[in-house]
């Protein structure tokens, strides 16, 4: 047995998340790590919200409210929506923690000791309207290349050219507005992580081999262009303080550090908080999960492949540059973008679907089940109604819940409320045994590769070879002829459904705790199932008392596919 640690990128504070994110990070991730929990491995999932940054200020002021304030109320908000989702986070932190505060800056201490820290002045924007330093995308204007009259600093959004916003026609500020903007002279501290190229690039390729595809050759393409001395300090009002006993000057002008720099290291921070929070009478060990652990933790990570650059390179440039022994990332499994009709789901647009009103249609299970069977893993994959109801209705509604339904309720009516006894397994119940046990391995083996739709084939798959094998069977009609037939048919019918409630827990829980339910159970019923159980198909004893739960998925009706498609829009590109 292995230890664990799993984290899912963390999400920005500043508004609830869309189904994009949810697919591409945290709903994975959740998957793998119940999937392993159940496998008897210790494991660790955590994940937090990203809080600080421009775009959490102005979010603030936008509602009006003390920047901390909003992060404590967005975080709580967040919070609320992942649990609908039944992610069991060990711990879902807050990259604003004091122990997040702590370890950045030691983080940022030990970088200094060794030589990869440098104070260099730069020229930068300053609204004296806003009182402050505007990074480059608060800086609006003319793109000198174009004419288009909304560029941002950074890039121009019609011609796509990067700019730098001193570029700029009729500069102005994209928070007051005001066109009286000078150009200061500040101080920033840079990470020089050209120093730690070559490091990197050691590291990187004793890894990669073992990464997908994605990770890998986005790692590659940013250690050829170069890794570049970065700066890791902002002029903002919230962040993680530079410390002031080592850049006294730059503290005392209250410069914080960069999202990007302290967001990562919120990993280790909210392991911390999570053994900080630990209940009296627990102790957690939160350096046992991170440092001086290469061989006894396996990290995995999960993000969206923009998330890439960060973890494979910068993340592990600065984790070099510490000179401890934390830990690295392991694997990276990186997901391409989910679209909307096959458009861009966006945050700032509203377009597509958040994950608070997914909750408010349907139950997690739904949203759980098709996110993940569809998860864009190799190519980006499109969300559309159409597809989301057919998805529901043949897998979920008629495959498995069908099932559950028809084999209790039959067998309750015609042998009442314990499992049957009736006769002894014959060859359709071998070979039954035979389908499973091939299935149950080969959805094992998917979920170790970390390959989601193909796991999330093989589950379906073994829902379906239970509905071949009662066809086949058909014991409402063998009841008419042979009682005993009738009852073994039930009884492995109902075994498989035990099965199924342990097999479909990392993707359906609630539905899959209904499952487990329906039957009183003595003793460990958490356990995975081996394959010499798969193929017996007699966990559950004759005699053993049942009941049968409320339908499982109910089937969504053409209705419901206008009224989604009315409320949420739907025509390709609209
Ligand atoms: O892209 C994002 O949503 C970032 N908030 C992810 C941060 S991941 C980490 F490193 F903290
Ligand atoms: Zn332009």
């Amino acid at each position: 047995m292995a230890r664990h640690l799993i984290t899912s990128a963390l999400p920005y504070i500043n508004g609830i998340k869309h189904l994009g994110n949810m697919v591409g990070s945290m709903l994975p991730a959740d998957v793998y790590s119940r999937y392993l929990r159940r496998r008897g491995h210790e494991v660790l999932y955590i994940c937090a919200t990203d809080e600080h940054g421009t775009p959490a200020e102005l979010a603030a002021k936008e509602r009006g409210v003390p920047v901390d304030v909003f992060c404590s109320e967005a975080h709580d908000a967040q919070k609320a929506v992942y649990d609908g989702f039944a992610l069991a986070f060990d711990h879902f932190g807050r990259s604003s923690s004091t122990q997040n505060v702590e370890i950045t800056q030691h983080f940022a201490r030990r970088l200094n000791e060794n030589g990869f820290i440098e104070e260099r002045a730069i020229r930068q924007v300053y609204s004296p309207a806003d009182g402050r330093f505007l990074p480059d995308r608060y800086v609006e204007g003319t793109c000198p290349h174009c004419g288009y009259d909304k560029a941002r600093g950074d890039q121009c959004e019609n011609c796509t050219r990067v700019l730098d916003p001193t570029d700029l026609i009729n500069p102005r500020s994209a928070i007051s507005g005001s066109t009286e903007l000078e150009v200061r002279e500040t101080k920033h501290l840079f990470l020089l992580q050209s120093k730690l190229q070559h490091e990197v690039e050691e590291w990187v390729a004793r890894h990669e081999e073992e990464w997908p595809q994605l990770a890998a050759s986005i790692a590659r393409k940013w250690l050829n262009e170069g890794l570049h001395d970065r700066a890791i300090t902002r002029d903002l009002d919230w962040g993680v303080p530079v410390p002031a006993d080592t850049w006294p000057e730059l503290a005392a002008e209250g410069k914080v550090f960069y999202v990007w720099f302290d967001a990562p290291i919120e990993y280790i921070g909210a392991t911390k908080e999570w053994a900080d929070s630990a209940p009296d009478g627990e102790t957690r060990d939160w350096k046992s999960w991170w440092y001086d652990v290469d061989d006894s933790v396996r990290y995995t990570e999960f993000m969206a492949k923009d998330n890439v650059p960060f973890h494979t390179v910068m993340f592990p440039a600065t984790e070099l540059g510490v000179r401890e022994p934390w830990k690295k990332v392991d694997y990276v499994k990186a997901f391409n973008w989910l679209t909307y009709y096959g458009g861009k789901f966006s945050t700032s647009q509203k377009r597509g679907v958040f994950t608070d009103q997914a909750l408010d249609i349907l139950p997690a299970d739904y949203w759980r089940y098709f996110l993940i069977a569809n998860a864009p893993e190799s190519d980006d994959s499109s969300f559309t109604w159409e597809h989301f109801t057919t998805t529901v209705n043949k897998d979920l509604a008629d495959t498995l819940g069908n099932f559950v339904n028809r084999v209790l309720s039959f067998s309750r009516k015609r042998f009442g409320e314990e499992v049957p006894a009736g006769g002894e397994p014959g060859e359709a119940e071998a070979a039954l045994g035979e389908e499973i046990a091939r299935l149950l391995a080969e959805y094992e083996t998917q979920m170790e590769a970390l390959q989601f739709r193909k796991a999330a084939a093989a589950l379906r798959a073994l829902w379906s070879a239970g509905n071949s094998y009662l066809e086949e069977k058909a014991p409402w009609l063998e009841i008419k002829t042979d009682q005993d037939g009738a009852a073994l048919t039930l009884r492995t019918a109902m075994n498989l459904i035990h099965l199924y409630a342990v097999v479909s827990e990392p993707f359906i829980p609630a539905s899959a705790t209904a499952m487990r339910r329906a039957f009183s159970l003595s003793g460990d019923t958490a356990s995975w199932v081996t394959h010499e159980e798969a193929r017996a198909l007699t966990s559950v004893p004759v005699g053993t008392p049942f009941t049968v739960p409320p339908v499982l998925f109910a089937k969504l009706t053409d209705d419901d596919l206008a009224a989604y498609k009315e409320r949420f829009g739907g025509e390709p590109g609209a």
